[in-house]
């Protein structure tokens, strides 16, 4: 069902520091940054192999990263799984039994489309199904 890990997104207080701890010292390489108003975060994407880090900051405490670093403090927030057909894969899930946060994709960073999990029918991690945009 799942092609790969495509992230692990990280929510983080200070991006700056954050930014510097990937960069720097991890010799990691800033692939992307963007705001997204509507989930109320601005992302960096860091490259790892194939893969990336995403590192999340809230733009305000009243949104669903600002919840999460005011009870939980900067860290692991959710992992997300790549897919070719991400309508055939929520389908499937759903049809499993698993809950939705989103019942049909929304637009990702760089024109992904995603949908997340319910941390509750996912042993207690938030997960994103990413179907990346052609070209990424
Ligand atoms: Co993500």
């Amino acid at each position: 069902m799942f092609a790969r890990i495509d992230h692990i997104g990280v929510a983080v207080d200070d991006l700056d520091a954050a930014i510097a701890l990937h960069e720097q010292t991890y010799a990691m390489t800033l692939a992307h940054r963007e705001t997204v108003t509507e989930q109320g975060v601005e992302a960096v994407l860091f490259d790892v192999g194939e893969n990336h880090v995403e590192l999340l900051r809230p733009l305000a405490g009243d949104t669903p990263v600002g919840r999460f670093l005011a009870a939980r403090g900067p860290g692991l927030h959710h992992v997300a799984y790549q897919v070719a057909d991400i309508d055939a894969t929520l389908a499937a899930l759903k049809a499993s039994g698993m809950r939705l946060i989103d019942e049909t994709p929304r637009t990702g960073i760089r024109n992904s489309r995603v949908a997340f999990v319910h941390p509750k029918s996912s042993g207690g991690v938030l997960t994103e199904i990413v179907q990346p945009a052609e070209g990424h």
